[in-house]
C-alpha cells in the first residue's frame, strides 16, 4: 500500500522507468501455478499486449488458497437484501469457497469446459459472485449482463458470444418491483440458437416456466456436489471475463480480460486507492453487471482479502435514507458510488441523511462520470464530512481497473479532478491532430501510451473492431475517447467524451444503437440522438425525429420509450422526444451532431462553419421546433 507522497512518486518513477521489474515484483504476491518467463510483449498497431507470459495461475485460488489460512472466518460478502426489514447475510471466505466449489462441480455436470462463455444475468445476490468465480475457477469464460437489459440486448449479447449457459434468476426485487427476469431470458433465447442449459436461482419464488432438459433450479445443480473442485490451470492470457459495452458504432462489443494482468492489476489500485485494512467493511454500490462491480465489488476485494458489502436493492427503497442507513448498519467504512446517485439523492434534500452518523466512513469514492462542483461539495462535506477523502476515479470498461484518481493520504483531492495517474499509468494529451501537447493548462483527447495490465485485450470476435476503436484514432496510442485537461500540477480533469457515446447515469449509451432502436418504431422515419446536460443523470438522451406523418399517432413520445426500452432496456429511454422537419446533414450524409447537441441544451448560437451543410435552412427550423 502506497503510505506516502514520497513513496508514490518513487513507485510512479520505477513503473515509468522500469515498467516489467515494477509488475514483476508486484506480482511476486501472487500465487503461481508456474511463473511466468517473460513480464510484458506488447505493440500498439495489432495491438497486442501479454503480460505475465506463460505464467499459469487461477484466479480463484489467489482468492482462496492464497489467503485462506489467515482469513477462512472473515465475511467476504456481506450481503444487505432489497427489503429492509429482511435479514442481512454474512458470508465467511470458508463458506463462498465452498459454495464456489460446490457450483464449479455442478457446471462440469452440465457439461461446461475451459473457454465456454456463460452468461450471468442475476440480480446483486451472493450467488451471483459465486457464478462468477465457479466460472473463473473452471476456466470458463463468464459474460455478466446487467439484468435491467430487454430480452433483445440479451439475445444480441448471447449470439456474439455463442454463450452455451446462462445463469439467470426466477425474478428479481428492485424497490418495490419484481422483475420478471426468468420470463426475460425465455423470450431472449428465442432469438439464439447456442444455449444449452438455463440454471435458475429461486430468489422470489415466482411462478416460471422450465423447459425440460433445458432449464435447472439453482439448488438442484449444486445438492450433493462436493465442496471441493480442483481449480483449472489458466495462462496469464487466458480469457477471464467478457463484458459489452457500448460505442459510438454498431451494437455493443464485447471488452476481453485475461486471467494475469486483470487480477495484477484489480488487487493493486483496490488496495491502494480504498487503503481497506483489517475488519474494515467496504461497500460500492454499483451492478455487477458493469466493470465497477467486477472490479471493485468482486475481484478487487476478494483478492485482497476484504469485507465487500453487496446491496440488492435501490438508493430510494424504502426511501432516500437507505444508503446512509446501511452504512450506519454495517459500520461502512469505504464507500464508492457514482455522480448520478450523489445528485438524485441530494435532490431529496438533507432530511434523509440528517439522522444517520456516517462516522464509520474513512474513504469515500466517485466513479462513472464527471462529478460536477456542486455534487462535489455536497458529497464532500454531507457525507464524507469534510474528512474523508474523496477518490474521483477515471477508468474504463477496458482499462479494467482505476487509471487515474487521488489516492488517501498521498494525493489529495482536488475537486472534479480524478488528479494524478496510478503508478504504471502513462496519460497523455494530444490535439486533434495527433500532436502531442506537452504544457500544463491545457485540454486534449485522453490517450494512454504504455500498456497497463489490465487494458482489453480484444474486442470478442473481432480484433479489427478493437483496432479501429481504440488504436486507429492517433497511431500508437490507446485513445480513452475521452477529453480531459491537465492543470498546472499535473492534475487531470475528465471534461467526458468526445465520440458519440453518452453517459447517461454513468452508463454508457451509444447514440447509433439508441437510433437503431427508435427507427425501428413504425412511425418514425429517420432520427438523431444527442445527449444534452441534465440535472441528475449528467447527461440525458435528446432524441430528433422525422415522423412518417400518415402514421403519426398523439401517443408517439411513450411509443418510442416503450419501443427503445424493448429494444435496449429502460436505461436507454431518451428524455426529450422532438418532431423536426428534417436533419442537419453534411454533403456525404453524416449527421452534423454538434449542432444538434447545441440545440438540445438551447444554445442556439455560434454554430460554427455550417458550409458543409447539404441543407444550411434546416438548423433555423429546428430551433423554431425546439422554442
Ligand atoms: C466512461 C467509461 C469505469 C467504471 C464505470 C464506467 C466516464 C468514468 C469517470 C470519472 C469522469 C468518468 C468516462 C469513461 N467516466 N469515470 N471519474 N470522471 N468521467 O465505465 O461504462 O466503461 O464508461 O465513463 O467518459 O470513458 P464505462
Amino acid at each position: 500500500m502506497i503510505k506516502s507522497k514520497k513513496e508514490y512518486l518513487k513507485e510512479y518513477e520505477l513503473s515509468i522507468s522500469n515498467p516489467e521489474k515494477f509488475w514483476s515484483n508486484y506480482a511476486k504476491n501472487f500465487q503461481w501455478i508456474s511463473p511466468f518467463n517473460k513480464v510484458l510483449n506488447w505493440n500498439f498497431d495489432e495491438p497486442k499486449v501479454e503480460w505475465f507470459i506463460n505464467g499459469k495461475l487461477n484466479i480463484t485460488e489467489n482468492i482462496f488458497e492464497r489467503n485462506l489460512s489467515k482469513i477462512r472466518d472473515k465475511t467476504a460478502i456481506l450481503w444487505e437484501p432489497n427489503d429492509s426489514d429482511a435479514e442481512a447475510k454474512k458470508i465467511t471466505y470458508n463458506q463462498l469457497f465452498s459454495q464456489v466449489c460446490q457450483f464449479s462441480n455442478a457446471l462440469k455436470k452440465k457439461n461446461i469446459r475451459k473457454g465456454d462463455r456463460v452468461i450471468i444475468y442475476m440480480p446483486m445476490v451472493p450467488e451471483a459472485v459465486v457464478a462468477m468465480l465457479s466460472c473463473a475457477r473452471i476456466g470458463a469464460i463468464h459474460s455478466v449482463v446487467f439484468a435491467g437489459f430487454s430480452a433483445n440486448s440479451l439475445s444480441d449479447r448471447i449470439n456474439d458470444s455463442r454463450a452455451k449457459v446462462i445463469i439467470t434468476s426466477d425474478g428479481n426485487f428492485r424497490g418495490n418491483k419484481i422483475i420478471p427476469v426468468k420470463k426475460i431470458v425465455d423470450e431472449a433465447i428465442k432469438k439464439t440458437n447456442s444455449i444449452e442449459t438455463v440454471i435458475v436461482l429461486n430468489r422470489t419464488n415466482m411462478d416460471v416456466s422450465m423447459k425440460k432438459d433445458r432449464d435447472y433450479w439453482y439448488h438442484d445443480t449444486v445438492e450433493n456436489e462436493s465442496t471441493e473442485s480442483k481449480a483449472e490451470i489458466m495462462d496469464s492470457e487466458d480469457s477471464l471475463f467478457i463484458l459489452y459495452t457500448s460505442g459510438s458504432t454498431g451494437s455493443p462489443k464485447g471488452v476481453v480480460h485475461t486471467c494475469g494482468g486483470y487480477m495484477i492489476y484489480s488487487q493493486y489500485t483496490f488496495e491502494n486507492i480504498f487503503q481497506n485494512k483489517n475488519d474494515e467493511i467496504y461497500w460500492c454500490t454499483a451492478d455487477i453487471g458493469w466493470i465497477t462491480g467486477h472490479s471493485y465489488i468482486v475481484y478487487g476485494p476478494l483478492l485482497s482479502g476484504a469485507t465487500t458489502l453487496m446491496f440488492e436493492g435501490v438508493p430510494t427503497y424504502p426511501d432516500p435514507s437507505r444508503f446512509w442507513k446501511i452504512v450506519d448498519k454495517h459500520k461502512v467504512n469505504q464507500f464508492y458510488t457514482a455522480p448520478t446517485a450523489i445528485r438524485a439523492l441530494q435532490s431529496f434534500g438533507d432530511n434523509y441523511f440528517k439522522n444517520s452518523s456516517l462516522d464509520t466512513l474513512k474513504v469515500i469514492g466517485s466513479v462513472g462520470e464527471p462529478i460536477n462542483l456542486e455534487a462535489w461539495n455536497w458529497y464532500n462535506s454531507n457525507i464524507g464530512k469534510d474528512k474523508c477523502p474523496l477518490v474521483d476515479t477515471w477508468w474504463q470498461t477496458e482499462t479494467g481497473g482505476i487509471m487515474i484518481s487521488p489516492i488517501p493520504g498521498v494525493i489529495e483531492p482536488k475537486p472534479t479532478y480524478a488528479t494524478l495517474p496510478l503508478p504504471g499509468i502513462q496519460p497523455i494529451l494530444l490535439d486533434n491532430n495527433g500532436n502531442e501537447i506537452k504544457e500544463n493548462e491545457v485540454e486534449g483527447n485522453l490517450c494512454i501510451k504504455y500498456p497497463w495490465p489490465s487494458i482489453l485485450r480484444t474486442t470478442y470476435g473481432d480484433h479489427e473492431r478493437c483496432k479501429k476503436t481504440y488504436f486507429s484514432t492517433f497511431k500508437g496510442y490507446y485513445f480513452t475517447g475521452d477529453g480531459a485537461k491537465r492543470d498546472k500540477e499535473g492534475n487531470y480533469r475528465i471534461l467526458g467524451r468526445v465520440d458519440d457515446v453518452i453517459n447517461v447515469s454513468g452508463h454508457r449509451i451509444g447514440t447509433a444503437e439508441v437510433e437503431n432502436a427508435i427507427n425501428e418504431n413504425p412511425s418514425v422515419i429517420e432520427s438523431a440522438v444527442v445527449g444534452y446536460p441534465h440535472k441528475i443523470k449528467g447527461q440525458g438522451i435528446f432524441a430528433f425525429i422525422i415522423i412518417d406523418k400518415n402514421q403519426y399517432n398523439q401517443n408517439y413520445k411513450d411509443e418510442i420509450r416503450n419501443t427503445v426500452s424493448d429494444y435496449i432496456g429502460p436505461i436507454a429511454k431518451p428524455d426529450e422526444i422532438l418532431i423536426v422537419p428534417g436533419l442537419p446533414k453534411t454533403r456525404s450524409g453524416k449527421i452534423m451532431r454538434r449542432i444538434l447537441r447545441k440545440i438540445a441544451s438551447n444554445d442556439f448560437e455560434n454554430f460554427g462553419d455550417t458550409s458543409t451543410l447539404l441543407n444550411p435552412d434546416i438548423v433555423k427550423e429546428i430551433i423554431e421546433s425546439k422554442k
